[in-house]
């Protein structure tokens, strides 16, 4: 652990928004006088019909149920662009960066945006879209991801955006799963000059779901595409005959706005369901306080829109609070490892969000790249997905913000909608690798495994013991596994899947996922996940999957495979079983090692060892722990013998 502490700079403390003092107070009415502290911060949001419920949440299993400010009514969409119009209609909303810096970028104002938004919405509208209904969104990091998501919120449908990294099959399941019947995707993405072929993969994706009657396709590249008559429309050519008015839905604060999959620790990819009104307060109120933002400030998320950082940091916070977002199509390292600092001059970028993964990819290829570019606009760093490491934050702090910005490292996850704990930049002292104190509302705790409360300094599992506005509502479909997944381990407790350290002053310290969910470069992944994957394929009979230390993507994949008797293990298999998982899940998933093992390590019920598994991932085989319940010691040794390297 680091022991430095970087005090709020002069000028910070006396121009933030929040200021020590500030928070503490601020904070203290969050959880002592929350109904009127959240009656306050909902006014941020332009409502249609105003609340008279605030809070009416518990975590029990009797009473069980999350909702707030349940009998209020607004849109978000005309949160994000109609209300804006009047005074700065003319404010460029979304800067757009392309892939290539030798293709021109495009600053799309307030006023573009929500006719654009409004077209879209009637188009979808004309292809039978109505409130309530499932659209998946499969499109690259462009302008029109927004435009899309937008346009669902404004007409009431519920979005899925789905990650462009992700396969044909995974596709699919998520379609599937919720039911949607209508698929926006564009010809090709372009990611580091490579084109990825979205809409072959939907096509794929499709050839099993009959019930998908529309997809809209966008042309990015121009790329050769088939197009299914009846099915598949042309965006830009179906959009242009579409008015530029359309009215904003009036919806319920409970309204679902978006579904959002993400890897748990069994089973498929659980569809996190989030609300209209509580997700769009806590998405506006935390982007406003965390990265002190003003109107006028250019704001870059380099996150990509299909995951949840790219829904509350580039398009809902951002756009609520009148902001210009920088939305990029990329990927840091193209053409080369100065691209993220010469955008930042490009378009005079003042705040930086980025994922600990770049910046360990960026540091290794030296600072010349960086120190190369001004970055005299930068004035606020964040960091997000994963724990920062110390020498990452210190570079980060050193080379690329010149001392001179703080940077808030933003705890949270799919699950709660935006940011749970996380330094404010004129308030909190920062400490390299903490993600420090919690939001207005927000109370962690930790527990034992036992669930016995930890006091003041300690180490345990990260539990939040009551409601935020921003948390999420239910899995799609499945109610119970919602609360057997968060609520059940310690009664009464969201449990978060984090282990965490709590210090002397109260700071928290996440140190990592305590399920068997892994986070490779910032991406979750369950175990689960790419195991089936794995007995997938013919060859394989049993396969278990665990975290390994990774020095630039954090966590790396660490896959045990017992294949088929009459299958002789070797290096082409290894190939082909990567290559497999690739196509079944897509690139995020490719495993960093494959050990080929004639047995797993398995209790006499049959239960595998995952601890085991873990420590040998981990390469800390000093003191594998009680083996006495194994059903077959001699197992370990062999694993042990054979490990690649060991
Ligand atoms: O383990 C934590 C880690 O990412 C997990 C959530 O992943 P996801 O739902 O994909 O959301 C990522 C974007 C918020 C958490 O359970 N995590 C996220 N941010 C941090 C973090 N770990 C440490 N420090 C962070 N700042």
């Amino acid at each position: 652990m680091s022991e430095a502490v970087y005090p709020v700079p002069e000028e910070w403390a006396r121009t933030a928004l929040v200021d020590e003092a500030r928070y503490a107070e601020m904070y203290r009415r969050s959880v002592e006088d929350s109904d009127a502290f959240w009656r306050e911060e909902a006014a941020r949001l332009d409502w249609i019909k105003p609340f008279t419920t605030v809070q009416e949440t518990s975590f029990d299993e009797a009473d069980f149920g999350i909702r707030w400010f349940g009998d209020g009514t607004l849109n978000l969409a005309a949160n994000a662009l109609d209300r804006h119009l009047a005074e700065r209609g003319d404010t460029v909303a979304i800067i757009w960066e392309p892939d290539s810096p030798d293709e021109p970028a495009r600053r799309i104002t307030y006023r573009e945006l929500h006719a654009d938004v409004c077209r879209f919405a009637n188009l979808l509208k004309a292809r039978g879209v109505r409130k309530g209904d499932r659209v998946t969104i499969y499109l690259p990091m462009v302008p029109e991801a927004a435009v899309a998501m937008l346009a669902c919120a404004r007409i009431g449908a519920i979005h899925s955006v789905v990650f462009g990294g992700f396969s044909p099959d995974s596709l699919a399941s998520r379609i599937e799963d919720c039911d949607s019947t209508v698929v926006l995707t564009a010809d090709e993405g372009l990611r580091g000059g490579k084109a990825v072929p979205l809409k072959a993969n939907v096509d794929v994706a499709l050839a099993k779901l009959p019930s998908v009657h529309t997809v809209v396709v966008l042309k990015r590249t121009g790329g050769a595409v088939t197009m299914q008559d009846g099915r598949d429309i042309d965006w830009h050519q179906d959009v242009s005959a579409q008015s530029d008015d359309c009215t904003a839905e009036e919806m319920g604060a409970e309204d679902p706005l978006f579904i959002l999959y993400t890897s748990g620790s069994t089973g498929k990819p659980k569809g996190v369901l989030h609300t209209t009104g509580g997700y769009g307060l806590w998405a506006s109120m935390t982007h406003r306080y965390v990265f002190d933002y003003r109107p006028g400030q250019i704001y870059w998320c380099t996150a990509d829109v299909g995951w949840v950082t790219g829904h509350s940091y580039i398009v809902y916070g951002p756009l609520m609070n009148g902001a210009t977002t920088l939305m990029f199509e990329g990927v840091p390292n193209y053409p080369d490892p100065s691209r993220f600092w010469q955008v930042i001059d490009k378009h005079q970028v003042e705040i930086f969000y980025t994922a600990p993964t770049a910046l360990r990819a960026l540091m290794r290829e030296g600072d010349d790249y960086v120190t190369r570019t001004s970055r005299k606009s930068l004035r606020l760093l964040g960091s997000v997905g994963e724990p920062i490491n110390p020498e990452a934050w210190e570079w980060y702090h050193r080379v690329v913000g010149e001392r001179r910005c703080p940077i808030v490292d933003t705890w949270w996850q799919t699950e709660t909608g935006a940011t749970l704990i996380s330094p404010l930049p004129g308030a909190t002292p920062l400490k390299p690798g903490s993600a420090s104190k919690p939001m207005f509302g927000v109370k962690p705790m930790l527990v034992t495994s036992e669930g016995v409360p930890i006091e003041g300094a300690g180490e345990g599992c990260l539990v939040i013991t009551d409601s935020w506005p921003g948390q999420m509502r239910t899995v799609w479909g499945d109610h119970e596994r919602f609360f057997q997944t968060y609520f059940s381990t310690f009664k009464g407790l969201y449990f978060t899947g984090d282990g965490c350290r709590r210090d002397e002053d109260g700071y928290y310290w996440i140190t990592g996922r305590i399920d068997d969910v892994i986070n490779v470069s910032g991406h979750r992944m369950g175990t689960a996940e790419i195991e089936s994957a794995l007995v997938a394929h013919a060859k394989v009979a049993e396969a278990a999957v665990v975290g390994m230390p990774h020095a630039i993507k954090g966590q790396g994949i660490y896959a045990f495979v017992t294949t088929n008797a009459d299958v002789h293990p070797d290096d082409a298999l290894r190939k082909e079983l990567v290559q497999w998982v690739r196509q079944e899940i897509g690139p995020i998933a490719t495993p960093d090692v494959i050990q080929f093992a004639p047995g797993l390590p398995k209790t006499r019920s049959g239960k595998i060892m995952r601890r085991i598994l873990r420590k040998i991932g981990e390469n800390d085989v000093g003191n594998l722990g009680d083996t006495s319940t194994l059903a077959d010691p001699g197992v370990v040794d062999h694993l042990l013998e054979n490990r690649p390297g060991g």
